[in-house]
């Protein structure tokens, strides 16, 4: 299909997430639904050995399939793989290795099943679910193995109780009882005084899970002329049931979990730029970070200062001005949104360069501009924006987005209203919370009306509905060039305050179909 018109519905779309270089990835793959597969195929409980036996068997298979796992480590029904920190499997495409690991091991279960259960059929198909986590370095990767140790050990401990009173007479509620609350200790005693079992002689299978490694095995491969014997040192697929809590086998395999040595062309790796992905409108919503000081310290009008909200508008008419591939903003109080056409190349559409260029931009007009609106006050404080960029697959979705905001301005303003009245009519502000909590929207209207004989509506529409910022065609002219008439268009970036409803829409449709 290569180079059809449709090639670009796998090139434009298809994301396949990296997992970040030098990390320790992990696939932890766990059985599905083994509570009853387990039942179904009679396995003994609360360990089955030939079941844990298995399980190890394709582990094992899986160190010898793919070499860049350095080490695993399974209990239950489940089972971790580390691959080395630097490795390139599938240049580290999550979905690529996740899939086959969980693919490989479960065919290699179905495969040995009847090594493990001559005398068992397999009934039902066994399937495993995963995940992928990725460890920075050497103390969390060790962490992670010492965490799921800790958890078999305490699961085993309380299965190995929980079965036994109920062999001995109990019922599952009885023994789930008996030892709720019980410390490890206490079931140790329970095991050697009711049972006359040393929970340590358990097999160490059972208790410290299984881990699967190459370790360095000596073997005499020939003898020299003297009768000396030759030996040469071997890796070999291991699995071994020891501790991996402690430091004494991570100090004898040093050579497990090394870190490599970082080449240095491989920083560049580090750079993982996200992309917003195709064919989707992006949004800026900025937002001033404390904006309650910055409105104290520079003696704002409250609830609504109406110079600082002309402010924004002006900071956002020169961003439409900058960026072309903003179509639309919306803003009130201190946040102000900007939404991107939807085919915008902006950046190659790298998220963290059109977030922070943007906010930047917003932020040094905002300070230029700080002079014409406030020519008798000085600024004194540096104005910080904090922004967010969201992502929406349908212009219903973007206008959605707009009308939330809006809904927001509304909300938030009558309140601010309603409040600054009270306060101002004499109220303490705890007492004017408490009128207001609570109150629908036509109680605060009524409220306005009946105690400060103010109409909501009559309210300046940009307090109430929020600011509009966009292009509209102003002119069309006539320019002759050579032997031509050319038609050209002049549009303005204009500020308005008015409902972002379906009707704002249906007006200016232009506006998000450029
Ligand atoms: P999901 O993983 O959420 O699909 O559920 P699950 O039923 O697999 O349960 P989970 O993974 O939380 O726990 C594993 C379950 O497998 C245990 O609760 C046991 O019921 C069963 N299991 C695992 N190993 C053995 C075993 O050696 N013997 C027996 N009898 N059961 C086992
Ligand atoms: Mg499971």
């Amino acid at each position: 299909m290569a180079n059809s018109e449709y090639e670009y519905v796998k090139r434009e779309f298809e994301f396949e997430s990296r997992l970040p270089p030098s990390n320790w990835i992990v696939v932890r793959i766990d059985g599905c639904h083994f509570h009853r597969f387990s039942k179904i195929h009679t396995f003994e409980k609360p360990n089955d050995e030939s079941a844990l036996r298995l399980m190890n068997a394709c582990a094992t298979s899986m160190l010898e399939k793919f070499p860049d796992i350095v080490f695993a480590y399974g209990v239950s029904d489940e089972y971790s793989f580390v691959f080395r920190e630097e490795t390139e499997f599938y240049q580290r495409r999550e979905s690529k290795i996740l899939s086959l690991c969980v693919s490989y091991f479960t065919s290699m279960y179905v495969m040995k099943w009847k090594d493990f259960f001559p005398n068992k059929e397999l009934k039902e198909p066994p399937y495993f679910d995963g995940r992928v986590v990725c460890y920075p370095n050497l103390k969390t990767i060790r962490d992670y193995l010492a965490w799921r140790q800790v958890d078999c050990h305490i699961n085993n401990q309380y299965n190995t109780c929980f079965w036994l009173l109920v062999k001995s007479g109990k019922t599952e509620k009885e023994a789930q009882q008996a030892l709720k609350g019980t410390f490890s200790k206490d079931k140790n005693e329970l095991l050697l005084q009711q049972f006359q079992i040393n929970y340590d002689d358990e097999l160490a299978m059972f208790r410290k899970g299984s881990c699967v490694y190459r370790d360095k095995v000596e073997t005499k491969v020939k003898t020299d002329r003297s009768g000396n014997p030759i030996k040469r040192t071997r890796l070999v697929i291991t699995v071994a049931n020891v501790d991996i809590i402690g430091p004494e086998f991570w100090e004898k395999h040093q050579y497990i979990l090394r870190e490599e040595k970082c080449r240095y062309e491989y920083v560049k790796k580090f750079d993982i730029n996200h992309r917003i992905p195709p064919c989707n409108w992006t949004v800026v919503s900025i937002n001033a970070n404390q904006f309650e000081q910055f409105s104290l310290t520079h003696s704002f009008d409250k609830p609504n200062d109406e110079t600082a909200l002309r402010l924004m508008n002006a900071s956002a008419s020169l961003m439409l001005e900058l960026f072309p591939d903003i179509v639309f903003g919306y803003g009130f109080s201190n946040e102000y949104s900007f939404v991107f056409q939807e085919k915008t190349e902006l950046y190659q559409r790298q998220e963290s360069l059109i977030l922070s260029s943007c906010t930047s931009c917003f932020t040094s007009f905002y300070m230029m501009k700080w002079k014409d609106f406030f020519p008798n006050k000085d600024l004194v404080e540096p104005p910080h924006f904090e922004a967010e960029l969201l992502c929406y697959p349908k212009q219903k979705i973007v206008c959605d987005y707009l009308s939330s905001r809006q809904a927001e301005c509304h909300t938030s303003n009558q309140y601010n209203t309603c409040f600054w009245m009270l306060v101002k009519s004499g109220k303490s502000e705890n007492e004017a919370h408490q009128i207001l909590k609570g109150t629908l929207s036509k109680d605060k209207n009524e409220l306005l009306f009946q105690q400060f004989q103010l109409n909501y509506n009559n309210e300046p529409a940009m307090f109430r509905k929020g600011s509009c910022t966009y292009r509209q065609k102003v002119e069309e002219y006539v320019e002759v060039e050579g032997s031509e008439n050319i038609t050209r268009e002049r549009w303005d970036v204009i500020v308005e305050h008015v409902d972002l409803g379906m009707e704002f829409w249906r007006k200016r449709p232009y506006i998000l179909s450029r």
